[in-house]
């Protein structure tokens, strides 16, 4: 019988890696590891990392450094400590993160999850344990499917992997060379995935891939099914009453998935679509393919299907080359397109990609400056999009107890967090909530209407306006 043993994970970066440490956590399970929150006490820990800006994956050697002095003490006391690098900077360093740090044991590149528990064993007889290899295309240049695809239901909302990898090669960009080449996985396998996931509890699924709407997957009937296609077959299924998906890319969006925002009201009407600037210079150093007002008519298309639709963004300020003209022309943008909310990072030249080559950088403080500039719009524009919440009713769905006794809280259609006082048996459920208040990024709230409940449970008993789509 296998003795329980502890496994800690750390996550940085996307939302793939948050689905691959509860990919390890599952893929594990079978030798008998639980997880726990303290990596002191672990058995294995797993620093599942992120390669997307410098700062992201220095973070890694800080982290080993600290994990080291535990595995020491561990050691005295003659218990064994494995250490574990996954994700984008094991497949980007691959060995060199052993000659960086020698108290790593393992490292596991993003398409050898699976084989965690042969490197583990492999990392016991032999000192070290290294995968980092892309599974290899067969004759027909086919590569294998991403694996394992199932992950464990927990709660109320889930991450589902649809398409993994990029093939866009944006000139700043380390994704195509940490993940690969895209790979989409067929139709069955995901509606499986969420049936399953429906069945355990799950109410809201997230589609995720680093391009999610380059989705092209096997259908049943033979044909590639574009994202729009999978989404609506997805809302046909019992106990599915939110659909999301990120992060997408302007140049693939099909009316497939405009056809969906207009059609399926289990489709949450908030897009993150990435547009990093509103210079076409910039945009067309950074290989994106796209103009500013090809992005522009883009979001009018969206609005057209459904005008409720709310945009978030990616901006990268100080792309080399970056003048106040180009800055001003994504400021404008900003402006003009209104955001629900956005990221916004300084431009991190990464190594092996073609922008890194480019000499005209641009300094450090007018970075800064920028970063200061349009930081203020988009917070500007985020809280007027919040404070227009309050006086007004919204649908939240409940996920869990919040940290105020009697609170439970849930997240409305555009992912604010919403809390109202409540009973927990209203956790699974989308209710009407009247917002009152915002306190910071939260809205405050009470259930609009007790006597309306309808418990999300069944599918014959949800409210009518989902029962449109969830009617398989
Ligand atoms: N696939 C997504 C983005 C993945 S990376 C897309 O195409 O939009 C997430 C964000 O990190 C990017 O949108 C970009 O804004 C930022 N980013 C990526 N590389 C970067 C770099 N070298 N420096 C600064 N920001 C970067
Ligand atoms: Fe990176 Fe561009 Fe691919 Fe997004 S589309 S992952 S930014 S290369
Ligand atoms: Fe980072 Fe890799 Fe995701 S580089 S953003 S963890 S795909």
């Amino acid at each position: 019988m296998t003795q329980p043993r502890k496994l800690h994970i750390k996550s940085f970066g996307c939302q793939m890696n948050v689905y691959d440490a509860q990919r390890m956590v599952d893929a594990l399970a079978p030798e008998g590891f639980v997880e726990t929150a303290n990596a002191d006490e672990a058995d294995l820990v797993i620093l599942n990392t992120c390669h997307i800006r410098e700062k992201a994956s220095e973070k890694v050697y800080s982290e080993l450094g600290r994990l080291r002095v535990a595995k020491d003490e561990a050691a005295q006391r003659g218990r064994r400590m494995d250490i574990a690098v996954a994700g984008c900077v094991a497949q980007a360093e691959g060995e060199e993160i052993i000659r960086r740090q020698p108290a790593v044991d393992i490292v596991v590149g993003p398409q050898s999850y699976h084989h965690l528990p042969q490197l583990l064993a492999e990392a016991k007889a032999r000192g070290r344990a290294l995968e980092t290899e892309f599974p290899v295309a067969d004759k027909f240049g086919f590569l294998p499917q991403p694996q394992p695809e199932a992950i464990r239901a927990r709660g109320i909302s889930a991450f589902v992997t649809v398409q993994e990898g990029c093939d866009k090669f944006c000139t700043f960009c380390v994704v195509p060379y940490t993940r690969g080449a895209e790979v989409s996985r067929p139709v069955e396998k995901i509606v499986d995935d969420v049936k399953r996931l429906a069945d355990h509890g799950v109410r809201e699924v997230t589609l995720i891939g680093q391009n999610v709407n380059a989705y092209h997957g096997d259908g049943p009937d033979g044909r590639a099914w574009p994202l729009g296609e999978l989404l609506q077959h997805l809302a046909k299924i019992p106990g599915i009453v939110r659909l999301r998906y990120s992060t997408s890319h302007p140049r693939d969006v099909d009316d497939s998935l405009i056809e969906a925002h207009r059609d399926l009201i289990a489709l949450m009407p908030f897009v993150h679509l990435p547009v990093q600037s509103g210079s076409d210079a910039i945009l067309s150093a950074m290989n994106r393919k796209h103009s500013a007002d090809d992005y522009r008519r883009l979001v009018d298309r969206f609005r057209a299907a459904n005008p409720k639709i709310a945009f978030s963004s990616d901006f990268i300020v100080g792309f080399p080359g970056e003048s106040d003209e180009d800055f001003e022309a994504t400021l404008a943008l900003v402006t003009q397109i209104g955001y629900a909310g956005a990221y916004s990072f300084k431009y991190s030249p990464r190594p092996g990609t073609p922008a890194a080559e480019l000499q005209e950088t641009v300094s450090a403080a007018v970075m800064d400056e920028r970063l200061v500039r349009l930081q203020e719009l988009i917070d500007s524009q985020q809280s007027a999009f919040n404070q227009a919440a309050i006086g007004t009713t919204v649908e939240v769905l409940f996920e869990r107890a919040a940290r105020n006794p009697g609170q439970i809280v849930g997240r409305t259609a555009y992912l604010q967090p919403a809390h109202v006082m409540a009973q927990p048996d209203i956790i699974g459920q989308v209710l009407p909530v009247r917002i009152d208040s915002l306190e910071r990024y939260s809205l405050i709230g009470a259930l609009a209407a007790p006597q309306q409940r309808q418990h999300a449970e069944s599918r014959r008993e949800f409210p009518q306006s989902l029962q449109l789509t969830t009617g398989a």
